[in-house]
């Protein structure tokens, strides 16, 4: 039921009436859409409209589209949230309710439920985002903590700073500055727990109701979580080989009903563009902090693995002088050290610092102290650098070999992105094309393999042909070649439905 007086705009009329529904539970996970051309005769609208609100509702985590399986309502793992509440009445009698989490009323989110712990297994697994576990220094970590330990007095056991240890802040501000250009005094560096508290803690310091924030199209599910967990408006604009396209930046807030003043942040991942790995260019960089500047918007400057670079030539961060005012600067260790670790950091301009800590200290206080003053003597003592020196080599190795196995298997039938920086590139099986990703992914995983679709990540536009995320850092040379060797067994299968 669209109201063409009210004022609202039709798509945004349309997404928030399919976000009730699922909430409702009168659309479940799995279920499918109409096709957007049908519920726009239906609705009386151009297709574009319905196409513009499917995409605010993929942006927002409530359907998801795979590449050869269509849109369908994404999985909530709400239970109880689904249920209709009844109506009370002042004279209900009074019975007890299951507990209900708050709903975030108009925003279009759902939670989702945390992925499963990926228990080890002996599939070939290639997982994105998981380091060499198995090379990490252990001996040489104990001996940090052990250090730490014994040097532990009272105070180190008490409530600490909320913006992390002093020894790690001057470590990180040393770091960056060397490998990033990125010169920040420790005073504008805080300690938090991994990047994504530090992405979250920003939301929640700078977003309010009807802020609205763009990220990349394709991105990261979580970050799409984390800011579709605030009011904000999430505004997906695409990526091409430069990066962002900033010039679409205003066009595509104004399709989705939104205000481009209303823009608050902008989320980018320029070192390695998630899930793509393309590296943003200097223009668009530039183009970029020119347009938020204008706009009095911030930018959030992702460098989740910036340390594992593969070309001769490494831009500055963002962050760099001279955007320091506009530009947050989150860096983790999880995949430099072990996501376990828990360890990550904001560099933020000077007036937002105070406002974050504010943030930080309801969230959680502080970051455990014990595992901040290990990290610093780690990083003091050099394992640090040894660590990320000899884990560069080997995923210049693994990677090389990546590639080289899926072009002896798949030749011209492969096309590769984001091979130059990261742990992970991104694999469209061209020769595939019209077949479902998840149907390789099945026939691959029958055979011990475990590859990852891409299309989910993409919001408005999932890769025409086949598309998977293959991370190589913990696989050695040999396991990669049985694994590359295995997908493609799986690939040649005879039965793989193909298009006519
Ligand atoms: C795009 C992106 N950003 C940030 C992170 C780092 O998160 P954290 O430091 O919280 O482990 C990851 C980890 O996988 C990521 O993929």
């Amino acid at each position: 039921m669209l109201d063409r007086d009210s004022g609202v705009p039709l798509q945004r009329q349309v997404s928030d009436q399919f976000a009730a529904l699922v909430r409702s539970g009168r659309l479940r996970p799995g279920d499918t859409v109409p096709a957007s051309r049908v519920l726009a005769q239906q609705l009386g609208v151009s297709r574009n409209v319905v196409l513009r609100a499917y995409e605010l509702l993929r942006a927002n985590g409530f359907l998801t589209a795979r590449h050869g399986s269509g849109t369908r309502v994404a999985d909530s793992g709400t239970t109880g949230r689904t249920t209709p509440v009844p109506p009370t009445t002042s004279r209900a009698p009074l019975s007890p309710q299951p507990p209900r989490p708050t709903d975030t009323g108009e925003g279009l989110w759902q939670p989702w439920e945390p992925p499963p712990v990926q228990h080890a297994s002996h599939a070939l697994d290639f997982r994105h985002g998981t380091p060499a576990l198995a090379s990490f220094p252990v001996a040489h970590w104990r001996q940090s903590l052990n250090t730490v330990l014994n040097r532990a007095d009272h105070a180190m056991l008490g409530y600490g700073p909320a913006e992390g240890s002093p020894a790690l802040r001057a470590e990180i501000a040393t770091l960056v500055r060397q490998s990033r250009a990125l010169d920040a005094g420790p005073d504008r560096v805080v300690v938090t727990g991994g990047a994504t508290q530090a992405m979250d803690i920003l939301v929640r310091t700078l977003i309010e109701p009807g802020d609205v924030v763009v990220i990349e199209d394709p991105s990261h599910t979580v970050l799409r979580q984390i800011f579709g967990a605030s009011r904000a408006a999430v505004v997906p604009v695409p990526v091409d080989d430069e990066g962002l396209r900033v010039p679409d930046i205003d066009a595509r807030v104004r399709e989705t009903g939104h205000d481009p003043a209303r823009v608050r942040l902008v989320y980018v991942t320029p070192s390695h563009q998630f899930p793509t790995g393309r590296v943003m260019s200097r223009a668009r960089r530039r183009a970029l902090v020119a347009w938020a500047r204008e706009r009095g918007a911030t930018v959030l400057e992702d460098d989740y693995h910036n340390e594992y670079t593969f070309t001769e030539e490494r831009l500055p961060a963002l962050a760099a002088e001279p955007h320091q005012d506009v530009v947050v600067y989150a860096g983790s260790f999880s995949k430099t050290l072990f996501p376990a670790l828990r360890l990550g950091y904001a560099i933020l301009p000077r007036p937002l610092v105070r406002p974050f800590l504010g943030v930080k200290w309801i969230t959680d206080r502080l970051t455990p102290t014990i595992e901040q003053e290990a990290l610093a003597d780690f990083i003091a003592r050099g394992a640090y650098a040894r660590h990320i020196s000899r884990t560069s080599r080997l995923y210049r190795q693994r990677r090389r070999r990546l590639l080289e196995a899926l072009d002896e298997h798949f030749g011209a039938g492969v096309r590769i992105s984001g091979e130059s920086a990261g742990l992970h590139v991104l694999v469209t099986l061209t020769a595939l094309r019209g077949v479902a990703e998840d149907e390789i992914a099945r026939r691959a995983a029958a055979r011990e393999v475990r590859i990852y679709p891409a299309s989910g990540y993409y919001v408005q536009d999932p890769p025409a042909e086949p598309s998977f995320l293959m991370g190589y850092a913990a696989l050695t040379p040999e396991r990669i070649t049985e694994g590359v060797a295995r997908l493609a067994a799986a690939a040649r299968e005879t039965d793989l439905p193909r298009p006519a």
